[in-house]
């Protein structure tokens, strides 16, 4: 496709877009072959006034989760017509808003989920068996003999994960389990068709069996203000004392205040975290608990991901500002006004 393909100007100069933050060069190659390009070739995301003054002229936005696109940036981009995201999430943009603007947003599904999964199972893993909570005691140089109850934890196979979210991750992770001589058992807004079921050899439970069950608890729910907090003190009550629970969705799903003193008394056993609430500031408590396995939000960070997320953006973006469908289009309401 050319530039000329992905639309252009009353001109005929290509469209503006703006690449909110920093990606790999065969990204901005590539995007440059179709657009004008404003570069922010950056970790540090750009602020909330910074970002509406770069999209004030520009026609689209490859942004990350970093970037909250909101009514109030919308209102100062008349001519906005595009945002790409590199995540799969979406909660950092405000759908209605860009519907209302006729802003076509679109997401990365699909091309991260197996690597999110093999996380999620890292974590769980790390967390049932104190790996994060071993090394640092080992680094310290604590190790002097080998002993029968050293670094005890609880065993992963022929146990009962819980998964919290079965969509695409939640079933990459139920298919592992088996692997592992699982039982799964899961809950989610809707109860999934028999046949992913078998596949997934996952049974469906209530919110409540599946906190008292599950030996492993992990969170794959997509994050809106209606799931905020969903795992609080009465929850992580419910469940058993030598449980772990393993979140690699949105920090907002879980009370870390709770999760901090449950962790502290015993209530659950251990905690594997790839997200947090204020991230990347993390909660004191939680940086000074041994049993809590800790990951810099990396779910979908292994090399070929990461390029395939970026190049489903671009494809998203390409396709958006060409007047076509986009692949992962989430808000086909914006193409109806
Ligand atoms: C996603 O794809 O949503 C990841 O959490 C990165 O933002």
């Amino acid at each position: 496709m050319t530039s000329q393909a992905a639309g252009a100007t009353a001109s005929g100069a290509p469209l503006r877009v703006l690449v909110a933050r920093a990606v790999f060069p065969q990204h901005i190659e590539r995007v440059s072959e179709y657009f004008t390009v404003d570069y922010h070739d950056s970790d540090d995301p750009l602020s909330a006034p910074q970002l509406r003054e770069r999209l004030a002229d520009k026609h689209g936005a490859l942004i990350t989760g970093s970037e909250r696109i909101d009514a109030t940036l919308l209102a100062g981009a008349s001519e906005l017509r595009a945002i790409a995201s590199i995540s799969v999430g979406y909660n950092h943009v405000d759908l209605p808003a860009c519907s209302s603007h006729r802003v076509v947003v679109t997401n990365t599904p699909d091309v991260l989920t197996e690597t999110t999964a093999d996380l999620g199972w890292a974590l769980m893993m790390a967390a049932a068996r104190r790996l994060s909570e071993s090394e640092r005691w080992l680094r310290a140089g604590h190790w002097r003999r080998w002993s029968l109850d050293q670094m005890l934890g609880h065993d992963v196979h022929g146990s009962t994960i819980g998964i919290f979210g079965m969509g695409r991750i939640g079933q990459a992770i139920a298919r592992r389990a088996q692997g592992f001589s699982m039982r799964v058992i899961y809950h989610n807004r809707s109860r999934l068709a028999p046949e992913i079921e078998n596949e997934c050899a996952a049974r469906y439970v209530s919110r409540r069996e599946l906190l008292e069950t599950a030996d492993h608890l992990v969170l794959v729910v997509p994050y809106s203000p209606s799931v905020h907090h969903m795992i609080g003190a009465a929850e992580l009550a419910l469940m058993k004392r030598s449980a772990t629970i393993t979140n690699i969705a949105r920090g907002g799903l879980i009370d870390e205040v709770a999760l901090c003193d449950a962790l502290r008394r015993g209530v659950i056993a251990a905690a594997g975290l790839d997200v947090f609430e204020g991230e990347p500031k993390i909660l004191p408590g939680l940086l000074e608990l041994p049993n809590v396995a800790l990951t810099p939000h990396i779910g979908s960070a292994s090399y070929a991901t990461r390029d395939a997320m970026a190049h489903l953006a671009i494809d998203n973006l390409v396709a958006a500002l060409s007047g076509q469908v986009p692949p992962c289009l989430l808000n086909p309401e914006a193409l109806a006004f």
